[in-house]
């Protein structure tokens, strides 16, 4: 039976069933029908089949040891999705073999890693977090989305919401940083992006908030590792993104490899009396790349047998090339170890998110040439690429303005190992991204200077071995500049999965050609590219202008050029704090006072004595070639009621000679409370444009609800107390005013 058919039967079914009296269904129970009809028709290997995803032809994510054919088991009806298929031929003619070959003809699911763009690849998603710019994070969601639709995609594997406060961790490039409720907002801001308001649309794809739960919390940030937390803590720092995920409607969830206080991500107890059972989820659920026969290794299930009841019965959903449940599922139902209406509920997920998709209305709604043809790197995909990328980078120093640099400058060096890359700005994850059609640092430079200006280039060292031979040519060249411009940072397989750093120095000799160039005694601006923050308080300390640029994407070089020629005057702040040291991590802005709070002058203070505590450069920070100057902070009560809200008015003036763009942040501290609360907490923040000599009063609604915390209890409560509201340009500078909140 094909889907035709199977649709006209599926229609037939809901007549049938679906006239209670002669009240009308709803939209949720007719898909529920369909559904059900599609159940009825398929057989126990059928639901199963649906359960498998494989990997296809593209790149691989992951480790593969056993190359399953997936060509079979699509006309079999064994596959339900695939991954790592590319493009509408490929895609069209895959979907062509499962509806004429296998008996039910059920379309085939597409999933891709689309983590920060398709094919026009925009900056790691890190770095757009620091633009503290919601609509232009979801815009460049929904552009991934717009293209990978195009291209016969239906579900990417983004946004990931973990928060990362160790920058060891290869992947903290793909998040939104160290703060939950910056991290909760770009969260559903990302799955908006991608799933648009209709998810049947052809150019929306559906999301997947990942990876479900503290998979950012791995002991010694190495991946895959260990993650141990209070319920507290994973209720107040790690879990809120997903929550907001979910209530942005994230069509599915994604389980992590680690396990959580002993229990896998795959069984553990997270899933259903969290997600599902206290947040109501009812999208899909799917397994992280053999996530599910890693709970062997994990040490929790004996054999596959154990590791696919477990994961079942947790509700995970779609297999992820684990191959597991194709493998023991069967036999596990046919013995009485799996009720068959644990199957039926997974196979419902799987077939519902098809129905949403639009799938069975026409499994080749996403394939269509012609728009993959037109609306891939088009020019205006582009322009919002190097829109973004300017807005993420963060101006880290400025010494003496001397960025934004004139264009007219005669001679300009242009030096490091990034200087005229194409491939590495585009990042981990880059997807289809493809470095020919990228612009170097160079190459924007070029583009953007008098023509007349001379430009130099050496590469000076690689990024990561420790060959100096092409440090005295670097030299030599910055010698003879009126300005260097020194590209350094990280390769694009520095960040990302498995690609944790034991040291989070600039690698290789790089730091070493620093020191070279910067003896010479020209300007140097040093522009740093990395997938997290590094330790780098030589160069904090002594060159005159750093911007913390990221991996880009796709138009790096023209964003760069942008922000460095004063074109776009740079208003990123950071979502992490850069660390002094590695040993200092983790370092992150909300911590705890400890009953020692650290006091540099005292010796029995919780600090270092190598170090200071502070870290490099902190959470929200990043300058302007503008200042902004705060003043007349006013409450409009310093004492409210539970049912009371507080106005929190401020003053912001431009005092520079720019026009430009601040992120006014508002943070909380709750000072006595019956669990301990952070220093400071972000509870909202405005982002601005005002011209020179311009001022505006900003003013924040504050709640009780934005007091709230887990009780000793585990009650979301809001206490009756003394608070301070702090808002200010960063974490560290800040205008605080106390308030009581009375019974
Ligand atoms: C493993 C990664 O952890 C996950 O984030 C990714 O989506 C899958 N591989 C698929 O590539």
């Amino acid at each position: 039976m094909r889907i035709i058919s199977l649709l006209a039967f599926g229609i037939c079914l809901i007549f049938l069933h679906g006239c209670h009296g002669h009240r009308k269904l709803s939209e949720g129970e007719i898909l529920e029908q369909k559904v059900d009809s599609i159940l009825t028709l398929m057989t126990l290997e059928e639901k199963i089949g649906q359960l498998n995803m494989l990997s296809g032809q593209g790149e691989l994510t992951g480790p593969v040891t056993d190359g399953h054919s997936y060509i079979d088991a699509i006309k079999q009806g064994r596959l339900g999705a695939l991954l790592n298929v590319n493009g509408v031929a490929y895609t069209r003619r895959i979907q062509e073999m499962t509806l004429q070959e296998s008996r039910l003809g059920i379309p085939m699911l597409f999933g891709y890693d689309i983590i920060h763009g398709y094919k026009t690849i925009f900056p790691i998603p890190l770095a757009e977090a620091c633009s503290w710019d919601l609509e232009a994070i979801e815009k460049s969601a929904r552009i991934a989305a717009d293209e990978a639709s195009a291209a016969g995609q239906h579900w990417t594997f983004a946004p990931m919401v973990d928060i990362a406060r160790d920058p060891r961790w290869g992947r903290i490039m793909e998040g939104a940083g160290e703060d939950t409720w910056l991290g909760s907002l770009i969260a559903a801001a990302r799955v908006k992006g991608f799933q648009g308001d209709d998810l049947s649309a052809p150019n929306t794809i559906a999301a997947c908030a990942k990876h479900y739960a503290a998979y950012g919390a791995a002991e010694g940030g190495r991946d895959y590792n260990t993650t141990d937390m209070s319920e507290r803590t994973l209720r107040e720092v790690y879990l809120p993104p997903f929550k907001a995920a979910a209530d942005a409607g994230s069509a599915t969830f994604m389980v992590a490899f680690n396990e959580i206080n002993g229990v896998p991500a795959s069984a553990n107890p997270l899933l259903k009396y969290i997600l599902r059972n206290e947040w109501n989820y009812n999208g899909m659920i799917v397994s992280d790349w053999n996530s599910i026969n890693e709970m062997i290794a994990h040490g929790f299930a004996a054999n596959s047998q154990e590791a696919a009841i477990f994961a079942m019965r947790s509700g995970v959903d779609l297999d992820m090339q684990g191959h597991v449940y194709a493998e023991v599922l069967y036999d596990l139902v046919k013995k009485g170890k799996i009720p068959v209406w644990q199957i039926d509920n997974a196979v419902k997920n799987i077939l519902r998110l098809k129905f949403q998709l639009g799938l069975f209305d026409d499994p080749y709604r996403y394939c269509n040439s012609e728009r993959e043809a037109t609306s891939i790197l088009t020019p205006e995909n582009r322009k919002a690429a190097r829109e973004i990328a300017r807005k993420s980078m963060v101006l880290l120093k400025n010494e003496n303005h001397l960025l934004p640099s004139g264009k007219t400058v005669r001679t300009l060096a242009v030096i490091g190992p990034l200087a005229d890359d194409d491939e590495n700005i585009l990042g981990g994850w880059k997807a289809l991204g493809d470095p020919d059609e990228a612009v170097s640092l160079i190459r924007g430079i070029r583009e953007t200077v008098d023509p007349k200006t001379k430009i130099l280039y050496e590469a000076g060292c690689n990024i990561n071995d420790d060959d100096r031979s092409g440090f005295s040519k670097a030299v030599a060249e910055a010698r003879k500049a009126d300005v260097v411009i020194l590209a350094v940072g990280e390769s694009a397989a520095m960040s990302g999965e498995a690609r944790s750093r034991a040291d989070l120095g600039l690698p290789g000799v790089q730091h070493e050609l620093v020191k070279e160039v910067f003896k010479e005694g020209k300007p140097v601006v040093l522009v740093l590219m990395n997938g997290r923050q590094l330790a780098i308080p030589w160069e904090a300390q002594n060159i005159p202008a750093i911007l913390e640029a990221w991996l880009p994407g796709t138009e790096a070089g023209h964003a760069i050029a942008d922000v460095i020629f004063g074109d776009y005057n740079p208003s990123g702040k950071l979502v992490v704090s850069f660390p002094r040291s590695t040993g200092q991590v983790p370092v992150y802005y909300n911590h705890k006072s400890t009953g020692r709070p650290a006091d540099p002058e005292k010796r029995f203070t919780s600090k270092y004595i190598d170090i200071p505590i502070e870290p490099l450069y902190p959470f929200g920070y990043g300058l302007s070639y503008t200042s902004f100057m705060y003043s007349h902070m006013e409450l409009s009560s310093d004492t409210i009621t539970m049912s009371d809200s507080l106005e929190v008015g401020i003053r912001v003036t431009n005092i520079g000679n720019y026009k430009g763009e601040e992120v006014v942040q508002l943070y909380i501290c709750d000072h006595v409370a019956s669990v301990t609360r952070p220093v400071m907490e972000l509870k909202d923040f405005k982002k601005i444009e005002l011209d020179s000599a311009e001022t505006v009063r900003i003013s924040f609604m504050l709640t009780p609800k934005h007091l709230a915390f887990y009780d000793q209890n585990m009650q979301f409560i809001t206490e009756p107390g003394v608070f301070s509201v702090m808002v200010g340009t960063n974490s560290v500078n800040y205008t605080g005013k106390k308030f009581t909140l009375v019974p």
